[in-house]
Formats: C-alpha cells, sequence, structure tokens
C-alpha cells in the first residue's frame, strides 16, 4: 500500500483503521502543555498517543476540545502504568484516563509494560489478568481497539495462549540503530501492527554519520530519514516535537521514497541510540 500523507490509515486485525503517522506526547509537556498540543493540532495531527505516566492526559483533552474539532476526527490512544496492572485496577486506571481527558471512549488503550518490574515472578498471572480487563472494556463499546506497549514475542505468546481477543497493537522502541527485528517480524507474522516510540532515538541517532550522509543525498532531514524508515517498515512512528517548523517537517515524508539498499544500510548498522530500557532488564542508564 503506498502512504500519501498522515491522514492515510492501516486496518488494524478487528477492521479499525489507525493513521498512520501519530503525535507523541510525553515530555511534550515541558512547559506549555496545553499550547504545545494545539500546535500539534493545527499543524495537523489527528492521532494523539499519550499515557497515565505521561501526565498529559488533561492537557490533551483540552487541547482537544479548545480545537473545536469533533472528537470522532481524532484518535486518541493512551496506556495503563505498571502499578495500574490487574484486572479491577486496569478497569479502574481505564476510567481514570477517561476523566482526565474528559472524553467517553478511546480509540486505542494500551499495557504500557509487560512486567511492573524486571524481577517480577508473576507477570504472566498479571498480563492475563489485565489483558481480561481490557476485552471487557472493549465488548462493552469503550475502546475501539486495544493493544500492548514493550511487549516482546514471549510476552505477547503468553496472552496469545491465555486470551479470547488478539491484540491489535504493540508500541515498542524503534528507530534506526534499534529496530527490534525479533518483535517487529513476530508482530508482522501475527497481524498485530507495530508502533515506534522514540522513532528518531530522542536525537542521537540524528549526528550519526551515516543518517546524515543519507538525509543529505535524498534533500531531507535527518530525522525525516528516520521515520519515513519506519514508515517503509510498516511501523507506525509517534514523533514528539515542541516545535511547530519540526511538528510540520515531521509529517513531510511522502515525496520521497529509501532505496531498498539503504533499507538494508539502516536495518545492519550497529545499536545507536537505544533508550537503555528493557523490559526484562534494569534500566540502563547512559
Ligand atoms: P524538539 O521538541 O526541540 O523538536 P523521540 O521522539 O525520538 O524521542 O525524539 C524527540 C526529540 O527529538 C525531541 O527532543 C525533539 O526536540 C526532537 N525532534 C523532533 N523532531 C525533530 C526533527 N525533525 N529534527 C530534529 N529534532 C527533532
Amino acid at each position: 500500500m503506498k502512504l500519501t500523507s498522515i491522514y492515510d490509515t492501516y486496518t488494524l486485525n478487528n477492521g479499525v483503521k489507525i493513521p498512520c503517522v501519530a503525535f507523541g506526547t510525553y515530555k511534550a509537556a515541558q512547559g506549555d502543555n496545553v499550547e504545545i498540543l494545539k500546535t500539534a493540532i493545527e499543524s495537523g495531527y489527528r492521532y494523539f498517543d499519550t499515557a497515565s505516566f505521561y501526565g498529559t492526559e488533561k492537557y490533551l483533552g483540552q487541547a482537544v476540545r479548545e480545537s473545536g474539532i469533533p472528537r470522532e476526527e481524532f484518535f486518541i490512544a493512551s496506556k495503563m502504568w505498571k502499578d495500574e496492572m490487574g484486572y479491577e485496577e486496569a478497569k479502574e486506571a481505564f476510567l481514570r484516563s477517561l476523566e482526565n481527558l474528559g472524553m467517553d471512549y478511546l480509540d486505542l488503550y494500551l499495557i504500557h509494560w509487560p512486567l511492573p518490574e524486571p524481577d517480577c515472578e508473576t507477570w504472566k498471572a498479571l498480563d492475563i489478568e489485565t489483558w481480561k480487563a481490557l476485552e471487557k472494556l472493549y465488548e462493552e463499546g469503550k475502546i475501539k481497539a486495544i493493544g500492548l506497549s514493550n511487549f516482546l514475542p514471549h510476552h505477547i505468546e503468553n496472552l496469545l495462549g491465555n486470551c479470547r481477543i488478539k491484540p491489535m497493537v504493540d508500541q515498542i522502541e524503534f528507530h534506526p540503530g534499534y529496530h527490534q527485528a525479533a518483535a517487529v517480524q513476530y508482530c508482522q507474522e501475527h497481524e498485530i501492527q507495530v508502533q515506534a516510540w522514540s522513532p528518531i532515538g530522542r536525537g542521537r541517532v540524528l549526528e550519526d554519520a551515516m543518517i546524515v550522509r543519507m538525509a543529505s543525498k535524498y534533500g531531507v532531514s535527518p530525522a525525516q530519514i528516520c521515520l519515513r524508515y519506519a514508515l517503509q517498515r510498516g511501523v507506525i512512528p509517534l514523533p514528539k516535537s515542541s516545535s511547530p517548523e519540526r511538528m510540520r517537517q515531521n509529517q513531510d515524508l511522502f515525496s520521497f521514497e529509501i532505496s531498498k539498499e539503504d533499507m538494508y544500510r539502516i536495518d545492519t548498522m550497529p545499536q545507536t541510540g537505544w533508550s537503555g530500557e528493557h523490559p526484562d532488564r534494569e534500566r540502563v542508564r547512559f
């Protein structure tokens, strides 16, 4: 499928249409949150990704309301945090998110991490209980699609073997230098749509010499190379920016195509810009 703008969609495994580019709100959120989000709406974004952990839900809700654009024109996703897992806890967390947003449904709701702590021995049962709450909310029509974040194949297998409804999405760290090929391949084989958090590697990838050379070859910025790389791998990027100019630049991804050879070069570059986060391990600080 040829994508032509950020409003083009993928179809999730339950038939719901999801835009191919989102705006990430984690730390969008330093300074005047509502104004940044209003600017993002004005610059064209309609798919916004938030989470209870980010503290941006209420600002996003306000920005959406004050935009005057009907709620149905937006695609709004949120996530429950590690301390909100469990059957009853997840249902309560969902209601809190709705209240923060001032909305009566979500387009997408995700479990933020598969393990509350790396040494959690009960994660398999906890994930199943949490997922059952999402299944219930989904069946009640309060969420249009349900999914995962930071789940690797072994975490997803646990759910697939024990649940009725297959996750529709998995949101993982994905950018040149950390593209998690095993997780992406597993999801794509199981019709789970992959989304990329930190699609430009929080800026670190932007200084990589090969990415800089490629950007100049295609006449775009290093960030556009990163975002286009995600699109060409069938992955939804969630760029975030506080600058109107970069917000617009991050939507300008459809007038060039990275060649097959250059895609392989990016696929095979050494690890660069990893956040230090891995669901099964203690965080590494660089
Ligand atoms: P800024 O808000 O000043 O634009 P990631 O989403 O990979 O975690 O990266 C987010 C960071 O990347 C933010 O600090 C943001 O800074 C910066 N950024 C976003 N878009 C661009 C761009 N097009 N060029 C350079 N930096 C960008």
